[in-house]
């Protein structure tokens, strides 16, 4: 037997491990404070000089251990995106949750490879993707993969359709001599479904923008049938309908059920686009039934670093025919056989259902949230947000200063700083300034976007630490701001 002496330890491990074990104490003791005190830690700006710090230069020699985590503490945590902070809204950005700070701990510490073989990590994945297919409804033996967001998920769906449509020939011959292959969306789809369409060679002339209805803010499935109808008739091959559970801009749902009964009657793959919104499903009534259909899709696409409130990044996609799944991605060369028994045994490995071979644990932290809160939990916590945003449109159609843009049907809630008939190109400039200016002092973070023609403001509310308060705060600080520009400029000179 060789003797532990005999073991050179490596010169990237510690030479002092208690030693370590202070400086790791001691900088989980930094996150641990950071979190819990996350109300106080706002957006900031980078300034030059932690710009000029961050640079590696050459990196010949490392700074050591201990100087490395004093430089962790001080030069990086404090310049976070601030979505940890309560009172932001913009974009879609999750707040994370203490489990996940243990959770990546714990999958740093382990650093598993869960592209596939057969180890603990690949069964946390396979949990949580069972979860989920039951969360949705799908039936048993649906299949799914995480990865690292909507974006990514959305191009293994559609490359899992496009097999579908053309046959497993296809990823041999490629798409060339094919009829062409179009999808449909509503308009306002995120701009993830026209960058898969390209990626998988469709091109984004491939999508059909199907208009909304006014009065429910779902696709218009008349318009749709017109359109599938019209380009079959000119020789294309309709192959996709797009159903989005929860719009970027306003939070509106497509009616899942109509357009699964419509894509089953015209044999069309149908995909629920639900990054946020699917999430909904958690909620109470009524928000929960805004999903009805989502249980008839052939693939979903969402996101955990949304408003499952898990650090990023984490999003998963959920195919109803493994089969289809497997055959888009599965292929095993001799380096990756699988085994009977031992490590490089278990199936399926996740390489067979994506585009990585070698992934992280991402499973862990969801699985953690899971574990450790609970769907009802998680539930209450979106019902929250729901409510929230609510409040803050009930807010804003209570202020002669402030006019909603569209009706608020989940946790989305867009506005002017304006009354509605002023001129679009004021409320531009109005809204665009009042946006930095709460970023810029910490206040609040509305990101912009455009409805009706003209910049509004946008709340997206996915943070379960945000309050009341911070609603009742955030609203008025747009009112001071609007009202600190109007002081200093007439209105048609602002900004
Ligand atoms: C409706 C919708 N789809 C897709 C995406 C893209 O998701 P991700 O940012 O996780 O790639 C987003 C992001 O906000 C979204 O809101």
């Amino acid at each position: 037997m060789t003797s532990s002496s005999s073991f050179e330890p490596s010169p990237l491990d510690p030479s002092d491990w208690d030693e370590f074990r202070r400086q790791a104490h001691q900088l989980l003791d930094a996150c641990v404070d950071t979190l819990s005190t996350a109300r106080d830690h706002p957006w900031r700006p980078v300034g030059e000089s932690v710009r000029a710090a961050m640079e590696l230069g050459e990196a010949i020699e490392g700074i050591g251990i201990e100087a490395l985590a004093s430089d962790l503490v001080e030069r990086v945590l404090p310049f976070a995106t601030g979505n940890t902070h309560p009172r932001f809204f913009g974009w879609v950005h999750g707040s994370g949750l203490a489990a996940g700070l243990l959770a990546e701990m714990i999958a740093a510490t382990m650093n598993s490879n869960c592209g596939g073989r057969d180890h603990g990590a690949v069964y946390i994945e396979r949990a949580v993707i069972e979860w989920c297919r039951q969360c949705f409804g799908l039936p048993e033996g649906a299949s799914g993969i995480l990865v690292a967001g909507t974006s990514q998920a959305t191009v293994i769906a559609l490359a899992a359709a496009r097999l579908y449509a053309l046959g497993e020939a296809s990823r041999r011959t490629g798409i060339q001599g094919e009829p062409r292959l179009v999808a449909y969306a509503r308009d306002g789809v995120h701009n993830a479904i026209v960058k898969a369409l390209e990626l998988l060679g469709l091109g984004s002339s491939s999508l059909r923008h199907i208009p909304a209805r006014q009065d429910t803010g779902a696709m218009d499935v008349s318009a749709l049938e017109r359109n599938v109808g019209e380009d079959r008739a000119s020789g294309l091959q309709p192959f996709c309908v797009i159903g989005t559970a929860g719009s970027v801009n306003t939070g509106d749902f497509d009616d899942l059920e109509a357009l699964s009964t419509f894509c089953k009657r015209e044999n069309l793959w149908l995909h629920v686009d639900g990054a946020f919104g699917a999430w909904a499903c958690l909620a109470q009534p009524p928000w929960n039934d805004l999903v009805s259909g989502i249980d008839r899709a052939d693939s979903i696409a969402c996101d955990f670093h949304k408003w499952m409130y898990v650090q990023y990044d984490c999003g998963v996609v959920l195919i109803r025919d493994e089969a289809i799944h497997r055959a888009t991605f599965a292929t095993r060369p001799a380096y990756l056989a699988g085994q009977s028994r031992g490590l490089g045994g278990g199936d399926p490995w996740y390489c067979d259902y994506g585009i990585d071979l070698s992934r992280g644990f991402r499973a862990l932290k969801v699985w953690s949230a899971l574990r450790g809160y609970g769907s009802r939990r998680l539930g209450q916590a979106i019902t929250r947000n729901c409510q929230l945003a609510t409040l803050m449109a009930r807010l804003v159609d209570a202020a002669p200063d402030l006019t909603l843009c569209s009706p608020v049907r989940l946790n989305v809630c867009c506005f002017t700083a304006a009354p509605a008939d002023w001129e679009a190109s004021v409320q531009d400039d109005l809204n665009a300034w009042i946006a930095q200016e709460l970023q810029l002092e910490g206040e609040a973070v509305f990101s912009t976007t455009r409805i009706n023609e003209r910049t509004v403001l946008r709340a997206a509310i996915v943070n379960h630490r945000t309050c009341h308060a911070d609603i009742l705060q955030a609203v008025k600080a747009v009112q001071r701001k609007r009202k600190e520009l109007l002081q200093k400029r007439d209105i048609n000179g602002c900004v």
